[in-house]
C-alpha cells in the first residue's frame, strides 16, 4: 500500500489537490482541488449521479440549501447529541478526539522511539537525551520526573540498581512488558498527549456543529448552523418532492452537496476535514420492507466501487455494534476502504427507520406522510440511507489507482484510473513539433476528440517524457501523430495514428476515420478487443 505522503506530494505536483490558503501557511483542515483534482472529483460525482439517479426510475434528485432553519437541528437531534468526546493537553494545548488519542499515541514519534529501546539504562539515556525524550516528549511524566518514576517501581525485579541507584530493588524486564504496562509506567498512570507527553484533560462532549449568523448585524442575526449532513434537506422536502414528482413507494431522493463539521482532529489528507462533500440517498420504503431494502442497498453500494476500479481486496463491510449506532439508526453497515492509515469508513448505509420524518412532523406541525393506495392508510415511510463521501471516494480512487512499476530499469509512476474516472481521457502528442503538418493534424484531432472526451494536446517534451507525464496523471490513452500519418516527400500519408494504452503500454495503429468508434470501445475498457482487431504495434 502506498503511503499517504506520496499521494499528497503527487497531488500537489500534478495539480490534483493543494493545501487551502497555502501562501498564508495553510489551513490544516481544508484542501483545494486543482485542475486535475476537480476533474477527478467531478467524475466521481457524475458517475454516482448517473448510476443512482439517471439509470433508475425509482429515484429523483435534489439540491437543498446549506443553511436551514435552526429548528431543523433541534428536530433532527443534532443539537442535543451530535458531538464527539474531546480532550485537550494541559501542557501544549493540543486538542484530540478522545477516541483517537490511543491511535495517535501509538503513531507518535516519542512512543515509537521509546519502543525501540532495549533496556532500562537505554531508557534513562533516552530521557536525558536532547534527541530523545527531552525533545520528543518533554512533558511525559517519565521525562519530567524520572527519579520519582523509577523510585515508584521498586520491587519489580532484579535490575533497578543500574538505573535508579543502589538502594532500589528492581525494574521489570523492558522487553517483557506489554505496551499497556510500559505506557502505564512512563505516563505514571495518566492519559498522555501524543504530541508532548503532557497530561490530558478529562474527556467532554464537543458539538460538531459549525455556528453561523445570518444577517448583517451580529446582535440580530439568525443563529443557525452549516448543515453537518445533506440528509436533513431531503427530509424537510419529502412532501414537496412527493407532490411534485408523484412518486410511489419505494422511491429515493438523491443529493450531492457540502456538509460541515467542526471536527476535533481533522487529518489524513482529505479523509477527515471540516468542510466536505457528501453523496447521499434517502430511500423511502414501506415499513416492514425496510430490512430487505437495507440489504439490497448494502449490496448495490458495495458493488459500485469495484465497478470503477477499486480492488476488491481493498474494501470490506463492517457492521456497527449496537453501542455505536447513531441515535436514529436501527442497523448500519459501513463500507470501509484500506486507506494508507488503515481500514477506514468510506460510506455508511443506515436504516434510519421513520425517525426523521416523525421528528420533523412533530417539530414543524406539518404531516410528512404517504397515502398507501393498497391499505388506504396514511403511513410514515421508513428510510434507508446510503451516505457516501465525495472526497473520501475521490481519495480512495486516487490511492487505489497509484502504482509504481519498473520499466527498462526506470521507475514508472502510473495512476491506473478507470477511463470514466480519469481526469484527462486522451492526450494527443505530435512526434515532431517542428513538422507543421504533424502539428496541424494533431491540433485538429484534439479539437475533434474534445467534443466527446476531455482531450489535451502536448508538445512540450520528448515523446518518452510526455508518456510518463500522462501516466502519472492517469490518462488512459495517448495518441501520437507522426510522419507516416501526414506523409512526406518519400511516402504518401497513411492517415493512421498510434494509440498507446497506459496500463499495458501496448500500441495499436488505427486509421483516422476509424478512430472515434475505436476510442468508444477503449473508453468502455476493452483494450484487448481493440488490440486483437488492429494488431499490437511493436516499437
Ligand atoms: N447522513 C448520514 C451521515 O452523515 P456519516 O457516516 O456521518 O453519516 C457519511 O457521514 C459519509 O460522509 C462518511 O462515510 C464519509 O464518507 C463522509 N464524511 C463524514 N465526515 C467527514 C469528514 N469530516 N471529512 C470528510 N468526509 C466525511
Amino acid at each position: 500500500m502506498v503511503d499517504m505522503d506520496k499521494i499528497v506530494s503527487l497531488s500537489k505536483r500534478r495539480g490534483f489537490i493543494f493545501q487551502s490558503s497555502e501562501i498564508y501557511g495553510g489551513l490544516g483542515s481544508a484542501w483545494d482541488y486543482g485542475p486535475l483534482g476537480v476533474e477527478l472529483k467531478n467524475n466521481v460525482k457524475r458517475l454516482w449521479w448517473r448510476d443512482n439517479v439517471h439509470l433508475r426510475d425509482d429515484m429523483v434528485g435534489l439540491d437543498a440549501a446549506i443553511t436551514m432553519h435552526p429548528r431543523v437541528w433541534e428536530a433532527s437531534g443534532h443539537l442535543a447529541s451530535f458531538s464527539d468526546p474531546f480532550t485537550g493537553c494541559l501542557d501544549c494545548g493540543r486538542h484530540y478526539r478522545a477516541d483517537h488519542v490511543e491511535e495517535a499515541r501509538k503513531n507518535s514519534k516519542w512512543w515509537q522511539s521509546l519502543k525501540e529501546l532495549n533496556d532500562w539504562p537505554d531508557v534513562k539515556k533516552w530521557v536525558q537525551s536532547d534527541k530523545g525524550g527531552k525533545k520528543l516528549a518533554p512533558n511525559l511524566p517519565l521525562v519530567k520526573n524520572p527519579d520519582q518514576i523509577f523510585q515508584k517501581m521498586r520491587g519489580f525485579g532484579p535490575n533497578l540498581t543500574s538505573v535508579a541507584g543502589p538502594d532500589a530493588h528492581a525494574l521489570p524486564e523492558l522487553q517483557g512488558l506489554t505496551d499497556a504496562m510500559l505506557l502505564n509506567i512512563v505516563a505514571d498512570g495518566s492519559s498522555v498527549c501524543p504530541n508532548c507527553g503532557g497530561k490530558l484533560s478529562d474527556p467532554k462532549p464537543a458539538s460538531l456543529m459549525l455556528k453561523v449568523g445570518l444577517g448583517p448585524v451580529d446582535e440580530t442575526a439568525t443563529q443557525t448552523y452549516l448543515r453537518p449532513e445533506t440528509a436533513q434537506g431531503i427530509f424537510v422536502n419529502f412532501d414537496n418532492v412527493l407532490q411534485a414528482s408523484r412518486k410511489k413507494l419505494p422511491f429515493g431522493i438523491a443529493q450531492i452537496g457540502k456538509a460541515f463539521r467542526n471536527e476535533i482532529t481533522p487529518g489524513n489528507f482529505t479523509f477527515r476535514t471540516r468542510e466536505f462533500e457528501q453523496m447521499e440517498i434517502e430511500f423511502f420504503v414501506l415499513p416492514g420492507t425496510d430490512e430487505e431494502w437495507h440489504q439490497k442497498w448494502i449490496d448495490e453500494r458495495f458493488a459500485w466501487y469495484p465497478r470503477y476500479g477499486i480492488r476488491k481486496e481493498n474494501i470490506r463491510l463492517r457492521e456497527h455494534e449496537k453501542d455505536e449506532l447513531a441515535h436514529y439508526a436501527k442497523r448500519t453497515a459501513d463500507i470501509e476502504y484500506l486507506f494508507p492509515m488503515g481500514w477506514s469508513e468510506l460510506e455508511g448505509i443506515a436504516n434510519r427507520t421513520d425517525f426523521d420524518l416523525k421528528q420533523h412532523s412533530e417539530f414543524s406541525g406539518k404531516a410528512l406522510e404517504y397515502f398507501d393506495e393498497e391499505s388506504k392508510q396514511k403511513i410514515v415511510p421508513y428510510v434507508i440511507e446510503p451516505s457516501a463521501g465525495a472526497d473520501r471516494s475521490t481519495l480512495a480512487f486516487l490511492v487505489d489507482a497509484y502504482h509504481e512499476e519498473e520499466v527498462r530499469g526506470e521507475k514508472r509512476v502510473v495512476l491506473k484510473f478507470h477511463p470514466e474516472l480519469a481526469p484527462i481521457k486522451i492526450a494527443v502528442l505530435p512526434l515532431l513539433k517542428k513538422n507543421d503538418r504533424i502539428v496541424e493534424t494533431a491540433k485538429k484531432l484534439t479539437a475533434d476528440l474534445r467534443k466527446r472526451w476531455y482531450t489535451v494536446y502536448d508538445d512540450t517534451a520528448s515523446i518518452g517524457r510526455l508518456y510518463r507525464r500522462q501516466d502519472e496523471v492517469g490518462t488512459p490513452f495517448c495518441i501520437t501523430v507522426d510522419v507516416q500519418t501526414v506523409g512526406d516527400e518519400k511516402a504518401a500519408a497513411d492517415e493512421k495514428v498510434t494509440i498507446r494504452d497506459r496500463n499495458t503500454m501496448e500500441q495499436v495503429r488505427v486509421s483516422l476515420p476509424a478512430l472515434e468508434p475505436v476510442m468508444e470501445k477503449l473508453m468502455a475498457g476493452i483494450w484487448v478487443d481493440v488490440a486483437q482487431e488492429h494488431g499490437i504495434k511493436r516499437t
